[in-house]
């Protein structure tokens, strides 16, 4: 395994057997609107997946259910062929209906033709990363994920996904999934006011596998607190800042993966994630969540 120096906030992890930066982008927000159909401004969202590259960003998240398929194109169209260093995670476990929906399809005939759709709009031969992912719109939901993970697995062993992850999992489906193969990620809901993966954050680090939060901004409803714009301000900066700084001091195997369509926001981002905050600033902020 190889370390990559990067200038990027949070420095770098070792995804199981490649070095990411703990600074990563998710490429949701480039679809339409509520993730459905082309950009409104398709060059400005290439332009923000070769910004991120060029920064140093060497994870980058999608799926193909994203559009559907719209921002792993606009992902192949931006940077393919892709540089080495560069990990795309993707995930599957749902499709879009017509009305935006987002209706699970996890059978094994499913995730094959997830797989497939992926490699084929991502234009490669074997994927990054794929996330298992589980429950619906609402979040995590019980039941079981074993045979979701055996097709994975299967699929992994034809040389068509060379690491596995989960999301949107219930703590049981952690330790279920990693009774089938090793996970290198969980990508949950997590944010400042979101805190319910505290403790599952910290058996993983325990472990050495990344905890990837979703939504690290609050997703499609921005976080809004007093503590955390009074954090802002004594800091001179934004709340957004503030939050992505908090996620990186919260774990070192926390990955983030904060979305935005625009190249003003992305540099603002990694600007602000590079802050310190101080023990008196986090426990003004622990108290949003807790
Ligand atoms: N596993 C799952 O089930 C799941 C679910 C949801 C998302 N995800 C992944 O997680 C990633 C992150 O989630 P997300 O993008 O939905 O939510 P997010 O990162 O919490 O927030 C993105 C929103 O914040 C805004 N934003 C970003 N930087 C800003 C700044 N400096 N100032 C003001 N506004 C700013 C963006 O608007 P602008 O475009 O205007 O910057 C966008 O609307 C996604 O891209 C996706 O890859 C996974």
């Amino acid at each position: 395994m190889t370390t990559t120096p990067t200038t990027l906030p949070g420095g770098t992890w070792n995804l199981g057997d490649r070095t990411v930066t703990r600074f990563g982008y998710g490429a949701m927000q480039l679809a339409g609107p509520w993730v459905m159909g082309p950009p409104a401004d398709h060059d400005g969202a290439i332009a923000v997946l070769r910004d991120a590259v060029e920064q140093g960003i060497t994870h980058i998240d999608t799926s193909g259910a994203y559009g559907p398929h719209v921002t792993n194109e606009l992902i192949r169209e931006a940077l393919h062929p892709y540089p080495d260093s560069v990990l795309i995670s993707t995930k599957v476990g749902a499709n879009r209906d017509a009305e935006g929906g987002w209706p699970t399809a996890r059978t094994p005939d499913d995730l094959r033709k997830q797989v497939r759709e992926n490699l084929e709009t991502l234009g490669v031969e074997t994927l990054d990363l794929v996330n298992m992912r589980m429950g619906d719109a609402t979040g995590p939901q019980p039941g079981s994920i074993t045979e979701a993970m055996e097709t994975l697995v299967e699929l992994q062993q034809q040389g068509l996904i060379r690491q596995l992850g989960v999301s949107n999992v219930t703590t049981e489906q952690v330790a279920e999934a990693r009774k089938v193969a090793p996970i290198v990620c969980v990508q949950n809901m997590y944010n400042l006011a979101n805190r319910g993966d505290d403790p599952l954050i910290d058996d993983l680090a325990a472990d050495g596998i990344a905890y990837v939060p979703f939504f690290p901004l609050g997703g499609f409803t921005p976080l809004q607190a007093d503590a955390l714009s009074n954090v802002a301000a004594r800091l001179d900066t934004k709340p957004m800042a503030i939050a992505l700084a908090w996620l990186l001091q919260r774990s070192e195997n926390v990955l983030l993966i904060p979305g935005t369509s625009k190249v003003a926001h992305l540099r603002e981002n990694i600007a602000g994630a590079a802050l310190s905050l101080s023990e008196k600033d986090v426990i003004e902020l622990d108290s949003i969540g807790r």
